[in-house]
């Protein structure tokens, strides 16, 4: 049988249901989804942010809020390309699972998630994210923190994993997520600190977060 891409895009909204999510962003406050994306529409997303990177279109990510806004690459080496809604396509199915996971989370947790802003991220080879968190002391609008990782064959040894510390401080336990097509890992923005070691190879990701109405500047 054929695969279309519809056929790939609505399997994934039928192997994880939002509420195993909501449970574990309820009870932990993280999880990692390895395989949530097929590899067809994981395909579709790279060769968009491949195509949009050729053309010269991402920009070297900031750190800091407002006039503190700046480049610094001794904190992070990351390019972004920040993404409007789509009307179709793979991005355009994300989009639509994110939104269902919003509503499902403000059932769960009124959370009053309100938006959902993401970029595709790409760390040539070298780059890294210096431990932070997404929302320092409640300062941003940001609550959950979705990365999908859009890179087929990453081996261990290409390293630029994500490590994310599971015990609520900036040190200590920590899992480590490999940057693999198709792995979903979601958490709770305020609560996780997390650092991206530097890739031997070009690392792409479509990172977003759910955010409260309103923001803070
Ligand atoms: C970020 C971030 C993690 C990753 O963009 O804030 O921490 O694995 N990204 O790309
Ligand atoms: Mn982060």
């Amino acid at each position: 049988m054929m695969m279309t891409m519809e056929t790939g895009v609505e399997n994934l909204f039928g192997r994880v249901d939002a509420e195993v999510i909501v449970d574990a962003l309820v009870d932990t406050g993280w999880i990692v989804l390895p395989e949530f994306l097929p590899l067809e529409p994981v395909r579709e997303l790279r060769e968009q942010a491949q195509a949009q990177w050729a053309a010269g279109e991402f920009h070297a990510a900031g750190i800091g809020r407002g006039q503190a806004l700046g480049v610094d690459e001794s904190v992070r080496g990351d390019q972004v390309q920040w993404l409007e809604r789509a009307e179709d396509g793979s991005l355009a199915a994300y989009q639509a699972f994110i939104e269902d996971l919003r509503l499902s989370l403000n059932q769960a947790l009124y959370l009053g998630l309100f938006e959902f802003e993401s970029h595709f991220a790409v760390y040539p080879p070298g780059a890294f994210y210096r431990r932070h968190l997404d929302n320092f002391r409640g300062t941003s609008a940001r609550l959950v923190t979705a990365v999908l990782y859009l890179n087929e064959d990453w081996k261990e040894a290409d390293c630029g994993q994500l490590r994310l510390y599971t015990n609520g401080s900036d040190g200590g336990e920590y899992v480590d997520v490999f940057p693999q097509a198709g792995t979903l890992v979601l958490f709770r923005s305020s609560r996780f600190w997390h650092e991206v070691l530097p890739a031997r190879r070009e690392r792409f990701s479509l990172t977003g977060w759910l955010r409260a109405r309103g923001s803070v500047v």
